[in-house]
């Protein structure tokens, strides 16, 4: 019988670590006209960083298990418009074209099942969250900006894989693009939200029902 090493059994440790992470967005920044990233990084609201040996699942994952309309888009970590020690939101003008990067934690190098499916993901934005400062947003609201008018509506929609990310480098992160209306106002918060509809998990055809979101505020500069 084959002994196992340490560096195997270190191996094995930190698989069983990427196939149980989930997924949420890591830091956001904007791209310049040739598809480069350029400018400040910004992050999500309350965004725990990630710290080597560390477990910051809990604090950054937010999963939703049903399509209750009524439930509140974001964590109850990301409800408040508050931003964690050191990791600042996003500082772009309007029109620009933002990069997202996060993840795939297992969810395309190390599927469930093979016939796992892993989704799309959805961007919405909207200029108006609340004055308090707390964002009580509801998935219901969210969701029927999907059809074009309210007080939000859709950014744009990707693939949760971007055919790169999850093959070969575990570490390297995945990307999905937005952009940010070419309406919004400088001098205004816009806020934008991440879903990830990872209902596909055990394939296409199942009733499971399973969502991530992330929450962020995005300050709008001339
Ligand atoms: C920020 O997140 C931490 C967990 O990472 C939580 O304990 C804290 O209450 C959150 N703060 C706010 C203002 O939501
Ligand atoms: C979510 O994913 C499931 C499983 O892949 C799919 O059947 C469903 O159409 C998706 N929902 C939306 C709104 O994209
Ligand atoms: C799963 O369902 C989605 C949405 O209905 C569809 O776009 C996708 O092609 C399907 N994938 C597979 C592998 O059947």
């Amino acid at each position: 019988m084959k002994q196992l090493t340490p560096s195997l059994i270190l191996y094995l440790a930190f698989q069983a670590i990427i196939v149980s992470g989930h997924s949420w967005v890591d830091n956001v920044q904007r791209t310049d006209p040739q598809g480069q990233l350029v400018g400040e990084i910004g992050y999500i609201r309350n965004y725990t960083a990630r710290v080597a040996n560390q477990d910051v699942d809990e604090q950054n994952t937010h999963q939703l298990l049903n399509k209750s309309p009524e439930q509140i888009f974001c964590s109850a970590f990301q409800v408040s418009q508050f931003q964690a020690n050191g990791l600042p939101g996003l500082k772009v003008s309007p029109g620009s074209q933002i990069v997202a990067q996060y993840l795939e934690n297992g969810h395309i190098s190390a599927p469930l099942s093979p016939a796992s499916v892993v989704g799309d993901i959805y961007w919405f934005g909207t200029e108006d969250v609340s004055a308090t400062g707390e964002d009580a947003t509801t998935f219901g609201e969210v969701q029927s900006w999907k059809g074009g008018a309210g007080r939000g509506r859709l950014l744009g929609v990707n693939s949760f894989d971007d055919g790169k990310c999850g093959r070969g480098d575990l570490g390297l992160p995945c990307r999905s693009t937005f952009q940010i209306p070419t309406k919004a106002v400088v001098g205004s918060v816009y806020t934008v939200y991440w879903l990830w509809n990872y209902s596909g998990k055990l394939g296409n055809n199942t009733k499971h029902i399973e969502y991530y979101t992330s929450c962020m505020d995005v300050d709008i500069i001339g």
